[in-house]
């Protein structure tokens, strides 16, 4: 009996949260399309108790969209990203992923651990990024509707087999979407592997505040909570230097426009085609101090920025081209999106000063990364 009723009382909750005929925050399921192989794939739309909106796909973990309101209450979606699953498994730029194993990238896709040389796929010229051709974000993952703290929440689980892409180890990863009452949009990760491995990972998703496909970030005034950079290459790797930014275009410690220096010819601003670096944060690992933000003055949106990792990624989408139309028919065009993502530093397995980013066989990777939205 009181099983019974137990299952009755899961039932009601359910419908509420499955149907939406609740007020307050729900989470909804649909069709998103099919893959090549057949595999059907859906998307997620998590209702926070303000009634916005968050898409999250289960291919490639992906963010879809944000929409979010500016000073005047108008909403617009402020992600990149394609209509359904197809344009994504078609596309490129790695809209909204989950990007692992290793985010960024690792120089001619060779690292040494535990004595033992291992050799991954290249997929960027003499390199290997974001994971290889077949990394996390272009996987399906397994999605699980939950509610965290009483919030709308998405749970995707991903088993990635020992040496997929060549990294050693079965990998069990776990990311958690949860989009809170304030317009936060809080994402945790976990990680655990049968052998010693390298774990970097992140979401990869780029922002306009006026919304998607409306031009390009040039007028985004963005603050970076950070002293230093990692320099790199003209492949993109760092040389391993930490270099001071106080006085350079790269110094945004007081928020300022990216197009205000962008188009300087500081040497590192000419080897990335812009920003397209990673910074070194003085948060000092914790989640409840501002890392970065963006604030879009037309607006009024700001993104806000919190994570428990030592770098973040500030890309200005150099590599868009317009060759990509978005979910709404408008073409990205170069440096339409910008990105803030969370990671260890570039090549960690290859700079054993840097950071590690070594995970022990039975310890757990854990991440806490925050993308949270107000409009002033
Ligand atoms: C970024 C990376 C860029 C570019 C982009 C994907 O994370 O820093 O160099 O590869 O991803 O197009």
């Amino acid at each position: 009996m009181k099983n019974l009723i137990r299952l009755a009382s899961f039932l009601l909750l359910s419908a509420i949260l499955f149907t939406g005929c609740s007020k307050g925050p729900k989470i909804t399921k649909e069709n998103f399309g099919k893959l090549k192989d057949g595999k059907e794939v859906s998307i997620f739309t998590l209702v926070n108790e303000k009634g916005f909106k968050v898409r999250i796909t289960n291919y490639g973990a992906k963010i879809v969209s944000i929409e979010v309101p500016d000073r005047n209450g108008k909403l617009a979606d402020v992600t990149l990203g394609y209509k359904n699953a197809e344009g994504y498994e078609a596309g490129d730029h790695y809209f909204g992923s989950i990007v692992g194993r290793y985010a960024n990238r690792i120089a001619k896709g060779k690292f040494t651990l535990d004595s033992v040389e291992y050799k991954l796929a290249l997929n960027n010229g003499s390199n290997s990024l974001h994971g290889g051709p077949t990394g996390f974000h272009s996987q399906l993952w397994n999605a699980e509707v939950i509610t965290k703290d009483n919030y709308p929440s998405l749970k995707l689980t991903y088993h990635s087999p020992d040496m997929q892409e060549g990294y050693p180890g079965n990998m069990d990863v776990t990311v958690t979407y949860t989009w809170t009452a304030d317009n936060a949009l809080k994402i945790d990760y976990e990680a655990t592997s049968d052998k010693n491995t390298v774990c970097n990972l992140t979401n990869h998703v780029y922002f306009n505040l006026k919304g998607e496909g409306n031009g390009d970030i040039l007028d985004h005034q963005v603050m970076i909570n950070a002293d230093a950079i990692t320099p790199v290459d003209t492949t993109l790797i760092p040389t391993g230097e930490l270099r001071p930014i106080k006085g350079t275009p790269f110094d945004f410690l007081t928020a300022t426009a990216i197009g205000k220096r962008i188009g300087e010819k500081y040497d590192q601003l000419l080897t990335g085609n812009g920003y397209d670096h990673n910074f070194v944060l003085n948060t000092k690992n914790d989640v409840s101090v501002l890392a970065a933000s963006a604030y879009e003055p037309a607006s009024g949106r700001t993104v806000e920025v919190y994570t428990t990792e030592p770098g973040i990624q500030f890309y200005t989408g150099n590599f868009l081209k317009g060759d990509q139309t978005g979910k709404a028919g408008k073409p990205y065009n170069f440096r339409n999106g910008l990105c803030f993502e969370a990671q260890k530093f570039p090549d960690s397995p290859n700079h054993p000063a840097f950071p590690t980013a070594e995970l022990k066989k039975g310890d757990k990777y854990t991440q806490t990364t925050i993308y949270k939205f107000t409009a002033k």
